[in-house]
């Protein structure tokens, strides 16, 4: 049996979708801050099986000895927490809280339980600026913000855990920039309020619920001025992870990896994409770059490729399509 936590959120959710189909039994923990058990009920539309759920949060210790208690789990997948940057800024006792504070309760109810196999959701935003790319497992890490360094210091306690106690099997991948959804339309990425994000922002433009897509400067050194990213269709991160579970069974071992396609698309790529797969004009506006953001950002995909035997499948044209797909059926 795995447990999920944060199984009801994006990731997450299209990662249990692809634990069911790989035979996996599962436990979805989610204390809904950010989501809802209507995505617990689209998986089981999706999957045909009932979904196993409570609702609780990670920081809470007889929550966690419960469930470990109830359940005979092998290892977990740790997606819970809070991901979105400028709120960290403002809010960072929240965001150490649940994702620092919440991951030492989860080893800590692992370690009480003798369950010691371990993935967790960390993000490219470990690498920093001024990285050349593509950008390799063993670059320098630095962040620029709460949220960022909230990942790096549970990376980092992870890494004194497996040393500490060799038993541990420990996977920390590291994200690109996750897009799309599952193509069915039933499940999807749902920010709340005004997203930050690329995709969510151009499908609600494509929606006609705003506007124009601002694009944060033209300047940068790619073809077309635009900031470049690594995007990776939700569904290659949700099989990613499948296979990193797949080979901490196999290896009693510690591994950092990136998962993301090994390309970049432009700010522009994207709107362009998406405008041709969903059929709508898409208006944007030039204005100055983010605060802090970095220009150019794709992975080396090379270590994933070669311990997980793991590569993204699905292309920008499919990352395009799904996420309409999903907005077109969830109008929001
Ligand atoms: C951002 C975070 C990153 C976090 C990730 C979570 C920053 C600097 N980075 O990544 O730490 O892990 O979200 O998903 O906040 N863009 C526009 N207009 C917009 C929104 C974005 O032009 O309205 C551009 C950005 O400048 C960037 C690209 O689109 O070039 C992607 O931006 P975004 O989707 O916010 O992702 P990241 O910045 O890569």
């Amino acid at each position: 049996m795995i447990l999920v936590t944060g199984g009801a959120g994006y990731i997450g959710s299209h990662t249990c979708v692809e634990l069911a189909r790989a035979g996996y039994e599962f436990v979805v923990l989610d204390n809904f801050s950010n989501s809802t058990p209507v995505v617990l009920e689209r998986i089981e539309r999706i999957t045909g099986q009932p979904v196993r759920w409570h609702e609780g949060d990670i920081r809470d210790r007889a929550t966690l000895d419960r469930i470990f208690a109830q359940y005979p789990i092998s290892a977990v997948l740790h997606f819970a927490g809070l991901k979105a940057v400028t709120e960290s800024i403002d809010r960072p006792i929240d965001y150490f809280d649940n994702n620092v504070h919440g991951s030492i309760a989860l080893v800590g109810a692992m370690e009480r339980a003798g369950c010691k196999t371990l993935v967790f959701s960390s993000s490219a935003t470990v690498y920093g600026p001024e990285q050349p790319m593509p950008v390799a497992e063993s670059a320098p890490l630095t962040v620029s913000n709460p949220y960022g360094r909230t990942k790096l210091v549970v990376e980092d306690l992870l890494y004194e855990l497996s040393r500490s106690d060799p038993q541990w099997r420990i996977a920390t991948l590291r994200y690109f920039n996750p897009v799309g959804a599952h193509d069915s339309g039933l499940i999807g990425e749902s920010p709340v309020g005004t997203p930050s994000n690329l995709m969510p922002l151009v499908c609600q433009v494509a929606a006609g619920l705003r506007p124009a897509v601002q694009i944060f400067g033209d300047d940068y050194p790619s073809p077309d001025g635009t900031g470049i990213r690594d995007f990776v269709h939700v569904m290659d991160l949700a099989d990613g992870h499948v296979a990193a579970l797949a080979f901490l069974e196999r290896n009693q071992t510690h591994i950092v990896v990136n998962l993301g396609t090994g390309r970049g698309a432009s700010v522009m790529d994207v709107i362009k994409a998406f405008e041709r797969l969903s059929g709508r004009r898409i208006p944007y506006e030039i204005v100055s770059r983010r605060t802090a953001d970095i220009g150019i950002s794709f992975a080396d995909v090379s270590l994933a490729n070669e311990l997980l035997g793991w590569v993204a499948k699905r292309d920008l044209d499919d990352m395009c399509r799904d996420a309409w797909r999903w907005q077109s059926a969830n109008g929001q």
